[in-house]
Protein backbone atom coordinates (compact mmCIF):
# COMPACT_ATOMS: atom_id res chain seq x y z
CA UNK A 1 0.00 0.00 0.00
CA UNK A 2 1.13 3.52 -1.05
CA UNK A 3 0.46 6.75 0.79
CA UNK A 4 0.28 10.25 -0.40
CA UNK A 5 -1.50 13.39 -1.91
CA UNK A 6 -4.59 12.13 -3.13
CA UNK A 7 -5.73 15.44 -4.48
CA UNK A 8 -4.64 19.37 -3.78
CA UNK A 9 -5.94 22.61 -4.60
CA UNK A 10 -4.66 25.93 -3.68
CA UNK A 11 -6.54 29.43 -2.93
CA UNK A 12 -4.85 33.08 -3.28
CA UNK A 13 -6.87 36.56 -2.65
CA UNK A 14 -8.67 38.22 -5.69
CA UNK A 15 -5.74 41.44 -4.73
CA UNK A 16 -2.02 41.48 -6.32
CA UNK A 17 0.59 44.54 -6.52
CA UNK A 18 2.62 44.46 -9.39
CA UNK A 19 6.34 44.73 -8.12
CA UNK A 20 6.77 47.38 -10.77
CA UNK A 21 4.50 49.49 -9.07
CA UNK A 22 6.31 48.61 -5.64
CA UNK A 23 9.83 49.71 -7.38
CA UNK A 24 8.76 53.06 -8.86
CA UNK A 25 7.64 54.27 -5.35
CA UNK A 26 11.13 53.20 -4.29
CA UNK A 27 12.46 54.47 -7.39
CA UNK A 28 14.97 51.53 -8.47
CA UNK A 29 14.81 48.88 -10.98
CA UNK A 30 12.22 46.60 -11.35
CA UNK A 31 14.46 44.00 -12.41
CA UNK A 32 15.54 43.83 -9.06
CA UNK A 33 12.70 42.13 -8.64
CA UNK A 34 11.83 40.49 -11.65
CA UNK A 35 14.97 39.32 -11.95
CA UNK A 36 17.10 39.85 -9.08
CA UNK A 37 14.44 38.00 -7.16
CA UNK A 38 12.57 36.05 -9.28
CA UNK A 39 9.26 37.94 -8.20
CA UNK A 40 6.61 39.92 -10.62
CA UNK A 41 3.36 39.96 -8.47
CA UNK A 42 2.23 39.87 -4.97
CA UNK A 43 -1.21 38.88 -3.24
CA UNK A 44 -2.94 41.05 -0.98
CA UNK A 45 -5.44 39.59 1.41
CA UNK A 46 -8.88 41.40 1.33
CA UNK A 47 -10.11 43.17 4.06
CA UNK A 48 -12.35 40.19 4.92
CA UNK A 49 -9.77 37.76 4.30
CA UNK A 50 -7.69 35.50 6.73
CA UNK A 51 -5.90 31.95 6.82
CA UNK A 52 -9.05 30.35 8.25
CA UNK A 53 -11.06 31.99 4.82
CA UNK A 54 -8.09 31.25 2.39
CA UNK A 55 -8.29 27.73 3.91
CA UNK A 56 -11.54 27.07 3.76
CA UNK A 57 -11.59 27.96 -0.02
CA UNK A 58 -8.74 25.85 -0.74
CA UNK A 59 -10.35 22.96 0.41
CA UNK A 60 -14.13 23.27 -0.05
CA UNK A 61 -13.32 21.53 -4.00
CA UNK A 62 -12.36 18.99 -2.10
CA UNK A 63 -14.63 18.36 0.39
CA UNK A 64 -17.21 18.87 -2.16
CA UNK A 65 -15.69 15.82 -3.95
CA UNK A 66 -15.74 13.30 -0.91
CA UNK A 67 -18.61 14.88 1.71
CA UNK A 68 -18.07 16.49 5.05
CA UNK A 69 -18.33 13.21 6.17
CA UNK A 70 -14.86 11.46 4.56
CA UNK A 71 -12.13 13.33 6.39
CA UNK A 72 -11.10 12.11 10.09
CA UNK A 73 -8.70 14.49 10.76
CA UNK A 74 -7.67 18.29 9.87
CA UNK A 75 -4.09 19.77 10.11
CA UNK A 76 -4.41 23.11 9.87
CA UNK A 77 -0.25 24.67 9.31
CA UNK A 78 0.08 28.13 9.75
CA UNK A 79 2.65 30.78 11.11
CA UNK A 80 -0.24 33.76 10.79
CA UNK A 81 -2.13 32.44 13.40
CA UNK A 82 -5.31 33.98 14.67
CA UNK A 83 -5.45 32.90 18.01
CA UNK A 84 -3.18 31.94 20.64
CA UNK A 85 -5.13 28.97 21.86
CA UNK A 86 -7.83 27.77 19.53
CA UNK A 87 -7.02 26.07 16.14
CA UNK A 88 -7.76 27.97 13.14
CA UNK A 89 -8.47 24.79 11.95
CA UNK A 90 -11.69 24.67 14.57
CA UNK A 91 -13.27 27.70 12.08
CA UNK A 92 -12.41 25.71 9.02
CA UNK A 93 -14.03 23.05 10.19
CA UNK A 94 -17.59 24.46 10.68
CA UNK A 95 -17.21 26.44 7.26
CA UNK A 96 -16.91 22.87 5.88
CA UNK A 97 -19.66 21.73 7.49
CA UNK A 98 -17.41 18.86 8.69
CA UNK A 99 -18.10 16.17 11.13
CA UNK A 100 -17.90 16.28 15.28
CA UNK A 101 -16.25 13.21 15.12
CA UNK A 102 -13.53 14.80 13.08
CA UNK A 103 -10.08 16.16 14.81
CA UNK A 104 -8.44 19.33 14.00
CA UNK A 105 -5.48 20.40 14.96
CA UNK A 106 -2.82 23.57 14.56
CA UNK A 107 0.58 23.30 13.94
CA UNK A 108 3.49 25.82 13.93
CA UNK A 109 6.95 25.43 12.84
CA UNK A 110 7.45 28.83 10.37
CA UNK A 111 7.04 27.46 6.72
CA UNK A 112 7.74 23.83 7.35
CA UNK A 113 4.72 22.77 9.51
CA UNK A 114 2.72 21.84 6.51
CA UNK A 115 5.36 19.12 5.53
CA UNK A 116 5.51 17.79 9.33
CA UNK A 117 1.19 17.95 8.86
CA UNK A 118 1.87 15.99 5.98
CA UNK A 119 4.45 12.95 7.54
CA UNK A 120 1.67 12.81 10.94
CA UNK A 121 -1.40 12.10 8.38
CA UNK A 122 0.50 10.16 6.26
CA UNK A 123 1.39 7.76 9.51
CA UNK A 124 -2.20 8.25 10.45
CA UNK A 125 -3.16 6.98 7.31
CA UNK A 126 -0.81 4.03 7.52
CA UNK A 127 -2.34 2.85 10.45
CA UNK A 128 -5.77 3.24 9.42
CA UNK A 129 -5.90 3.04 5.63
CA UNK A 130 -9.85 3.69 5.10
CA UNK A 131 -9.25 7.32 6.67
CA UNK A 132 -8.49 10.42 4.61
CA UNK A 133 -6.40 13.30 6.43
CA UNK A 134 -7.17 16.70 5.14
CA UNK A 135 -3.94 18.68 5.81
CA UNK A 136 -4.42 22.83 5.08
CA UNK A 137 -1.63 25.25 5.35
CA UNK A 138 -2.53 28.80 4.78
CA UNK A 139 -0.71 32.00 5.67
CA UNK A 140 0.05 35.68 4.71
CA UNK A 141 3.24 37.32 4.28
CA UNK A 142 3.95 40.51 5.69
CA UNK A 143 7.21 42.25 6.32
CA UNK A 144 7.34 46.16 7.63
CA UNK A 145 7.27 48.28 4.67
CA UNK A 146 10.67 49.49 3.25
CA UNK A 147 12.12 46.82 4.52
CA UNK A 148 14.46 44.14 1.98
CA UNK A 149 11.41 41.45 2.98
CA UNK A 150 8.27 43.74 1.53
CA UNK A 151 8.57 42.89 -1.80
CA UNK A 152 8.52 38.91 -0.91
CA UNK A 153 5.10 39.55 0.84
CA UNK A 154 2.23 37.17 -0.32
CA UNK A 155 -0.60 35.11 0.39
CA UNK A 156 -2.34 31.81 0.27
CA UNK A 157 -3.65 28.41 1.14
CA UNK A 158 -3.16 25.04 -0.16
CA UNK A 159 -5.33 22.24 0.44
CA UNK A 160 -4.34 18.11 -0.11
CA UNK A 161 -5.87 15.43 0.87
CA UNK A 162 -3.52 12.37 2.39
CA UNK A 163 -4.96 9.10 1.57
CA UNK A 164 -3.83 5.23 0.88
CA UNK A 165 -3.06 4.49 -2.96
CA UNK A 166 -3.41 8.28 -3.76
CA UNK A 167 -4.30 9.43 -6.75
CA UNK A 168 -1.32 12.16 -7.64
CA UNK A 169 1.92 11.49 -5.78
CA UNK A 170 3.47 8.87 -3.34
CA UNK A 171 5.39 9.59 -1.07
CA UNK A 172 8.52 7.34 0.12
CA UNK A 173 8.96 6.95 3.57
CA UNK A 174 12.47 8.01 4.10
CA UNK A 175 13.21 11.40 4.79
CA UNK A 176 16.27 13.72 5.83
CA UNK A 177 16.21 16.00 8.33
CA UNK A 178 17.99 19.13 9.61
CA UNK A 179 17.16 21.45 12.46
CA UNK A 180 19.60 24.47 14.38
CA UNK A 181 18.33 26.91 16.75
CA UNK A 182 18.97 29.92 14.86
CA UNK A 183 17.50 33.64 14.67
CA UNK A 184 17.30 34.17 10.31
CA UNK A 185 13.29 35.21 10.54
CA UNK A 186 11.03 35.51 13.61
CA UNK A 187 7.95 37.07 14.78
CA UNK A 188 7.04 37.66 18.00
CA UNK A 189 3.78 37.57 19.84
CA UNK A 190 3.35 41.05 19.95
CA UNK A 191 3.91 41.57 16.05
CA UNK A 192 1.91 41.31 13.40
CA UNK A 193 5.09 41.51 11.02
CA UNK A 194 8.21 39.27 10.71
CA UNK A 195 11.45 40.09 11.67
CA UNK A 196 13.87 38.81 9.40
CA UNK A 197 17.63 38.52 9.07
CA UNK A 198 17.39 38.58 4.76
CA UNK A 199 20.97 37.63 3.69
CA UNK A 200 21.32 35.20 6.85
CA UNK A 201 17.92 33.65 6.03
CA UNK A 202 19.41 32.90 2.89
CA UNK A 203 22.46 31.29 4.15
CA UNK A 204 20.54 29.19 6.32
CA UNK A 205 18.43 27.51 4.00
CA UNK A 206 21.44 26.51 1.88
CA UNK A 207 23.09 24.99 4.78
CA UNK A 208 19.59 23.08 5.26
CA UNK A 209 19.07 21.96 2.19
CA UNK A 210 22.78 20.41 2.44
CA UNK A 211 22.76 19.20 5.89
CA UNK A 212 18.75 17.65 5.02
CA UNK A 213 20.15 15.62 1.72
CA UNK A 214 23.10 14.03 3.81
CA UNK A 215 20.57 12.85 6.05
CA UNK A 216 18.42 11.71 3.49
CA UNK A 217 21.14 10.03 1.29
CA UNK A 218 22.06 7.99 4.40
CA UNK A 219 18.71 6.56 4.69
CA UNK A 220 17.43 6.26 0.80
CA UNK A 221 18.75 4.51 -1.84
CA UNK A 222 17.66 7.53 -3.75
CA UNK A 223 20.55 9.63 -5.50
CA UNK A 224 20.86 13.12 -7.07
CA UNK A 225 19.92 11.43 -10.59
CA UNK A 226 17.31 9.72 -9.67
CA UNK A 227 15.28 12.51 -9.53
CA UNK A 228 13.83 14.48 -12.69
CA UNK A 229 12.27 17.23 -10.81
CA UNK A 230 12.46 19.21 -7.46
CA UNK A 231 10.35 21.28 -5.40
CA UNK A 232 11.93 24.16 -3.00
CA UNK A 233 10.07 25.64 -0.27
CA UNK A 234 9.85 29.29 -2.54
CA UNK A 235 10.23 32.48 -0.69
CA UNK A 236 11.02 33.79 -3.74
CA UNK A 237 11.50 31.96 -7.09
CA UNK A 238 15.41 32.97 -7.20
CA UNK A 239 16.14 31.02 -4.42
CA UNK A 240 14.97 28.15 -5.50
CA UNK A 241 17.17 28.32 -8.39
CA UNK A 242 19.75 28.98 -6.31
CA UNK A 243 19.14 26.14 -3.76
CA UNK A 244 18.84 23.67 -6.56
CA UNK A 245 22.52 24.57 -8.22
CA UNK A 246 23.32 24.56 -4.42
CA UNK A 247 22.42 21.06 -4.27
CA UNK A 248 24.12 20.10 -7.87
CA UNK A 249 26.93 21.03 -6.93
CA UNK A 250 27.09 19.44 -3.41
CA UNK A 251 26.57 16.23 -5.87
CA UNK A 252 29.21 17.20 -7.80
CA UNK A 253 26.83 16.91 -10.76
CA UNK A 254 26.63 19.55 -14.07
CA UNK A 255 23.94 21.36 -14.50
CA UNK A 256 23.11 22.95 -17.84
CA UNK A 257 20.98 25.82 -17.76
CA UNK A 258 18.41 23.53 -19.52
CA UNK A 259 18.66 20.79 -17.08
CA UNK A 260 17.68 23.51 -14.45
CA UNK A 261 14.77 24.70 -16.30
CA UNK A 262 13.57 21.29 -16.76
CA UNK A 263 13.97 20.59 -13.05
CA UNK A 264 12.59 23.47 -11.61
CA UNK A 265 11.16 26.00 -13.65
CA UNK A 266 7.69 24.46 -13.70
CA UNK A 267 7.24 25.14 -10.03
CA UNK A 268 7.61 28.32 -10.04
CA UNK A 269 5.17 29.91 -12.54
CA UNK A 270 2.23 30.60 -9.98
CA UNK A 271 4.47 30.91 -6.67
CA UNK A 272 6.23 33.77 -8.70
CA UNK A 273 3.05 35.83 -9.40
CA UNK A 274 1.64 35.29 -5.72
CA UNK A 275 4.44 35.84 -3.85
CA UNK A 276 5.17 34.01 -0.40
CA UNK A 277 2.74 31.97 0.96
CA UNK A 278 4.90 30.59 3.86
CA UNK A 279 3.74 27.03 4.80
CA UNK A 280 1.81 27.08 1.65
CA UNK A 281 4.85 27.66 -0.60
CA UNK A 282 6.38 24.63 -1.54
CA UNK A 283 2.75 22.92 -2.19
CA UNK A 284 1.46 25.52 -4.34
CA UNK A 285 4.81 24.94 -6.48
CA UNK A 286 3.74 21.65 -6.50
CA UNK A 287 0.12 22.31 -8.02
CA UNK A 288 2.28 24.51 -10.02
CA UNK A 289 4.65 21.66 -11.40
CA UNK A 290 1.74 19.48 -11.67
CA UNK A 291 -0.53 21.83 -13.92
CA UNK A 292 2.29 23.24 -16.04
CA UNK A 293 4.58 21.05 -16.84
CA UNK A 294 4.26 20.40 -21.00
CA UNK A 295 5.43 16.34 -20.37
CA UNK A 296 3.67 14.28 -18.69
CA UNK A 297 4.84 13.05 -15.03
CA UNK A 298 3.50 9.68 -14.87
CA UNK A 299 6.43 8.07 -12.60
CA UNK A 300 8.57 10.42 -12.52
CA UNK A 301 10.37 11.01 -8.90
CA UNK A 302 10.10 14.55 -7.49
CA UNK A 303 12.73 15.91 -4.88
CA UNK A 304 11.09 17.77 -1.97
CA UNK A 305 12.97 20.55 0.00
CA UNK A 306 10.43 22.36 2.54
CA UNK A 307 12.57 24.62 5.22
CA UNK A 308 10.88 26.72 8.34
CA UNK A 309 13.01 29.46 9.64
CA UNK A 310 14.43 29.27 13.09
CA UNK A 311 15.15 26.80 11.78
CA UNK A 312 13.76 23.25 10.89
CA UNK A 313 14.28 21.37 7.17
CA UNK A 314 13.34 18.42 5.53
CA UNK A 315 14.32 16.79 2.31
CA UNK A 316 11.74 14.28 1.20
CA UNK A 317 10.56 12.21 -2.09
CA UNK A 318 7.50 11.43 -3.95
CA UNK A 319 6.60 9.71 -7.49
CA UNK A 320 3.83 10.69 -9.75
CA UNK A 321 0.89 8.20 -10.41
CA UNK A 322 -0.67 7.31 -13.72
CA UNK A 323 -3.31 9.33 -15.08
CA UNK A 324 -2.58 12.01 -12.35
CA UNK A 325 -3.90 15.05 -14.80
CA UNK A 326 -7.19 13.51 -14.66
CA UNK A 327 -7.86 15.01 -10.66
CA UNK A 328 -5.68 18.39 -11.29
CA UNK A 329 -8.18 21.80 -10.85
CA UNK A 330 -5.42 23.53 -12.84
CA UNK A 331 -8.56 25.40 -14.76
CA UNK A 332 -10.35 26.67 -12.19
CA UNK A 333 -6.48 27.52 -10.69
CA UNK A 334 -5.55 30.01 -13.81
CA UNK A 335 -8.91 30.87 -14.04
CA UNK A 336 -9.09 32.17 -10.26
CA UNK A 337 -4.91 33.61 -11.03
CA UNK A 338 -6.82 35.89 -14.60
CA UNK A 339 -9.29 37.34 -12.28
CA UNK A 340 -7.36 38.86 -9.95
CA UNK A 341 -7.05 42.82 -9.96
CA UNK A 342 -4.51 44.74 -9.97
CA UNK A 343 -4.45 47.38 -6.67
CA UNK A 344 -2.40 50.82 -6.82
CA UNK A 345 0.31 51.15 -4.43
CA UNK A 346 -2.11 53.68 -2.60
CA UNK A 347 -4.34 50.70 -2.19
CA UNK A 348 -1.78 48.06 -1.29
CA UNK A 349 -1.26 50.37 1.50
CA UNK A 350 -4.94 50.77 2.46
CA UNK A 351 -4.72 47.22 2.29
CA UNK A 352 -1.78 47.00 4.41
CA UNK A 353 -2.77 48.97 7.18
CA UNK A 354 -6.15 46.93 7.52
CA UNK A 355 -5.19 45.24 10.99
CA UNK A 356 -7.32 43.54 13.14
CA UNK A 357 -9.12 45.78 15.72
CA UNK A 358 -8.16 44.97 19.41
CA UNK A 359 -10.41 46.82 21.23
CA UNK A 360 -13.05 44.63 21.92
CA UNK A 361 -15.88 46.61 20.24
CA UNK A 362 -18.30 45.46 17.07
CA UNK A 363 -16.44 46.00 13.90
CA UNK A 364 -18.04 45.01 10.46
CA UNK A 365 -15.43 43.75 8.36
CA UNK A 366 -15.14 45.51 4.92
CA UNK A 367 -15.91 43.59 2.13
CA UNK A 368 -13.66 42.95 -0.62
CA UNK A 369 -12.88 39.02 -1.21
CA UNK A 370 -14.52 37.13 -4.39
CA UNK A 371 -13.83 34.03 -2.42
CA UNK A 372 -16.97 31.75 -0.97
CA UNK A 373 -16.55 32.69 2.61
CA UNK A 374 -15.36 35.62 4.36
CA UNK A 375 -14.83 37.42 7.67
CA UNK A 376 -18.06 39.14 8.57
CA UNK A 377 -17.02 41.27 11.42
CA UNK A 378 -14.58 40.69 14.29
CA UNK A 379 -16.90 41.46 17.81
CA UNK A 380 -16.35 40.98 21.55
CA UNK A 381 -12.54 39.75 20.90
CA UNK A 382 -14.68 37.36 18.27
CA UNK A 383 -14.12 36.20 14.88
CA UNK A 384 -17.50 35.88 12.87
CA UNK A 385 -16.76 33.70 9.38
CA UNK A 386 -19.88 33.42 6.98
CA UNK A 387 -20.35 31.67 3.65
CA UNK A 388 -21.08 33.78 1.11
P1 LIG B 1 17.93 42.78 -0.81
O1 LIG B 1 19.00 43.20 0.07
O2 LIG B 1 16.90 43.79 -1.13
O3 LIG B 1 18.40 42.28 -2.21
O4 LIG B 1 17.22 41.50 -0.15
P2 LIG B 1 19.86 42.23 -2.89
O5 LIG B 1 20.42 43.58 -2.93
O6 LIG B 1 20.68 41.10 -2.31
O7 LIG B 1 19.38 41.84 -4.34
C1 LIG B 1 18.74 40.64 -4.58
C2 LIG B 1 19.25 40.09 -5.90
O8 LIG B 1 18.81 40.98 -6.93
C3 LIG B 1 20.79 40.05 -6.00
O9 LIG B 1 21.11 38.89 -6.74
C4 LIG B 1 21.11 41.28 -6.84
O10 LIG B 1 22.32 41.18 -7.55
C5 LIG B 1 19.92 41.31 -7.78
P3 LIG B 1 22.01 37.73 -6.04
O11 LIG B 1 23.28 38.35 -5.62
O12 LIG B 1 21.19 37.27 -4.85
O13 LIG B 1 22.13 36.69 -7.09
N1 LIG B 1 19.66 42.62 -8.39
C6 LIG B 1 19.31 42.78 -9.69
N2 LIG B 1 19.13 41.89 -10.67
C7 LIG B 1 18.74 42.38 -11.91
N3 LIG B 1 18.57 43.72 -12.15
C8 LIG B 1 18.76 44.62 -11.17
C9 LIG B 1 19.14 44.17 -9.87
N4 LIG B 1 19.38 44.79 -8.69
C10 LIG B 1 19.71 43.82 -7.79
N5 LIG B 1 18.57 45.92 -11.45
C11 LIG B 1 16.42 39.38 0.49
C12 LIG B 1 17.01 40.22 -0.66
C13 LIG B 1 16.10 38.01 -0.03
C14 LIG B 1 17.46 39.28 1.58
C15 LIG B 1 15.14 40.09 0.98
O14 LIG B 1 14.16 40.09 -0.01
C16 LIG B 1 14.56 39.51 2.26
O15 LIG B 1 14.99 39.79 3.36
N6 LIG B 1 13.48 38.64 2.12
C17 LIG B 1 12.83 38.01 3.25
C18 LIG B 1 13.60 36.82 3.78
C19 LIG B 1 13.61 35.66 2.84
O16 LIG B 1 12.76 35.53 1.98
N7 LIG B 1 14.56 34.71 3.04
C20 LIG B 1 14.66 33.54 2.25
C21 LIG B 1 15.27 32.37 3.00
S1 LIG B 1 14.47 32.08 4.56
C22 LIG B 1 12.97 31.31 4.13
O17 LIG B 1 12.80 30.92 3.02
C23 LIG B 1 11.93 31.22 5.19
C24 LIG B 1 10.74 32.17 5.07
O18 LIG B 1 9.87 31.75 4.03
C25 LIG B 1 10.01 32.28 6.40
C26 LIG B 1 9.62 31.00 7.11
O19 LIG B 1 10.24 29.95 7.06
O20 LIG B 1 8.66 31.11 7.86
C27 LIG B 1 11.19 33.59 4.72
Amino acid sequence: MSVGIDEISFYTSNYFLDLKNLAARQQIDSDKYYQGIGQEKMGMPAPDEDVVTMAANAALPLIERVGPDAVSTVMFATETGIDQSKSAGVYVHRLLGLSPRCRVVELKQACYSATAAIQMACALVARQPEKKVLVVASDVARYDLSTPGEATQGCGAVAMLITANPRLVELDPEVGNYTEDVMDFWRPNYRSTALVDGKYSTKIYLKSLKQAWEHFREVSSLAFSDFQHFCYHLPFTRMAQKAHKHLAKVNKSELTPEMLDLQIEDSLSYNRIIGNSYTASMYIGLVSLLENCKQNLSGERVGFFSYGSGCVAEFFSGRVVAGYEQYLHGARHKAMLEARNEVSYEEYLQLYNDVDPVDGGEHQKQQGTTGRFRLAAVSHHKREYIAC
